[in-house]
């Protein structure tokens, strides 16, 4: 590398220039590789990292061994999470021997806890370059220190609190779009990490939420998805906000996640079913049907609060769908407590249910809880909860057979050529046959079957 190259602050041009230098195969450009893991924040998060990389002359490939730059996402929810990108970079020790010009990153949640970014860096040597959740914003400098400066990079710093509206971002689906109105969480439930490794919470202003919306769906897009870890204490009234996108003219669906059942509102309920554009349909994180369980949780609702609204949406609109998040052994929780969550399942009849077994999660109140159920146990529990679910699911889908309803054409269906897919307004599988050509329409269509995981039915439009 000519000395010259060696300089402590680097600039967008030079960046440019080092990168098609450094990374040269043939004169093509250099190619990147950006996996995000987790959830849809994160996913973001990645669409952002995409925006800088391209802005600096990358491409992308879905191959890591095509790669010159691989960068591993992170989620840190839930220890199998973890484990899945430890055993990712440990297959990757013999690679970077053989390539050792090949930049490997590890960013996102996981990188953000101390203990993991310290464990990465002196027993995983493959890796150039660690960054937290809060260091998107320096992450020229970070590569330029890499490339250039042949430094590894550790970055876990929370400095940069602020939200930048300047990211480009390359968007994986060209017609579903995440837009985050907030980032961080205040909630610290006793069990997730999420607030240590993404800080408080910072809302971005509306107009701008309001603009991003706007361009994506003069860019086409047919489904954009609100993000926040509880959308519901948005600093600047996450109702109007709702209102304000509903107004912007143009085909398309609005969602958003989460909601935190404390602060689900009737007004929400109420926005929701008077607006054109959401989906009468609602994320609802139960986490547990015990009362007990959800003070240990520190989630501050009973079972009997969390009833009520979802009793107050279906008595204004039978058809109001919900889904949820469940915890399976929490630390403490007998097998009755468990019980209690599975009636609720059945009480509530949600459209889809996300369960997983509780995952120790260090520095979160909840790992100094007493845990005397084996995680094998937990297990059998989750499969009884799972089993229960997927018969009620039978039943309750069959409430769709004979009905019309609108389906957003996401593919082609698994059935085979001649079959679409898409989802409802709840988020439901629809599969049905059609041509290519509906691939990113609204379509109606008549439900005739109803399976435990999806709904199949025929078009009965035809545009
Ligand atoms: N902010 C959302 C809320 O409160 O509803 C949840 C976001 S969290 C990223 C997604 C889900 O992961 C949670 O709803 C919870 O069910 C699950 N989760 C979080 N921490 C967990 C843990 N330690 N073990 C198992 N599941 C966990
Ligand atoms: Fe985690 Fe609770 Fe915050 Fe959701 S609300 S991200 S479960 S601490
Ligand atoms: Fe999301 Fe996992 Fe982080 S669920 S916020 S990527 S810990």
């Amino acid at each position: 590398m000519p000395d010259s190259l060696q300089e402590k602050e680097y600039s967008k041009a030079k960046l440019i220039g080092f990168c098609a230098q450094y990374f040269s195969q043939n004169g093509q450009a250099p190619l990147a590789y950006v996996h995000s893991f987790g959830c849809q924040q994160n996913v973001s998060d990645g669409e952002k990292l995409k925006g800088q990389l391209a802005d600096i002359g990358f491409g992308f490939t879905n191959e890591q061994t095509q790669a010159q730059l691989i960068i591993f996402n992170t989620c840190a929810v839930r220890e199998n999470a973890e484990d899945k990108v430890f055993g990712t970079l440990g297959d990757l020790k013999h690679f970077k021997e053989q390539n050792p010009e090949t930049i490997i990153g590890v960013c996102g949640c996981m990188a953000q806890q101390k203990h993991i970014a310290d464990k990465i860096k002196s027993t995983y040597r493959q890796v150039d370059l660690v960054f937290g959740t809060f260091a998107y914003n320096e992450f020229y400098q970070m590569l330029w220190d890499v490339i250039a400066n042949k430094k590894r990079v550790l970055n876990i710093s929370e400095s940069s609190f602020e939200i930048s509206e300047d990211f480009k971002q390359i968007r994986d689906d060209k017609l579903r779009a995440f837009v985050p109105i907030m980032y961080g969480c205040n909630n610290f439930c006793t069990y997730c990490i999420v607030p240590y490794v993404r800080g408080r919470e910072r809302s971005r202003k509306p107009q701008a939420v309001v603009e991003e919306v706007r361009q994506l769906i003069s860019e086409g897009y047919k489904e954009i998805t609100l993000l926040g870890q509880n959308v519901n204490s948005y600093s600047y009234g996450f109702a109007e906000l709702l209102r304000e996108i509903d107004k912007i003219q143009g085909k398309f669906r609005i969602r958003f996640m989460s909601s935190h059942p404390k602060d689900a509102s009737r007004e929400l309920i109420d926005t929701i079913l008077e607006s054109e554009k959401i989906c009468k349909c609602l994320h609802l994180p139960v986490q547990s049907g015990c009362d007990r369980i959800l003070k240990a949780m520190n989630r501050h609702y009973t079972k009997v609060q969390y009833l009520d609204i979802i009793n107050y949406a279906r008595e204004k609109c039978p058809e109001f769908s919900f889904s949820t998040d469940l915890i399976v052994g929490f630390p403490g929780e007998t097998y009755e407590e468990f019980c209690e969550t599975k009636e609720l399942v059945k009480q509530v009849k949600y459209d889809n249910i996300y369960s997983f077994v509780y995952s120790r999660r260090s520095g979160t109140k909840a790992a100094e809880f007493e845990d005397n159920i084996s995680d094998k146990q937990k297990g059998l529990w989750l499969r009884e909860l799972l089993l229960e679910q997927r018969e009620i699911t039978s039943q309750w889908f069959s409430r769709y057979i004979g009905k019309t309803v609108e389906v957003l054409v996401e593919g082609e269906g698994r059935t085979g050529e001649g079959y679409l897919t898409g989802k409802n307004d709840a988020g439901v599988i629809v599969e049905l046959e059609g041509d290519k050509k509906y691939i990113g329409e609204f379509v109606q269509v008549r439900i005739t079957k109803a399976m435990n995981w999806a709904l199949a039915g025929e078009l009965v439009e035809d545009k």
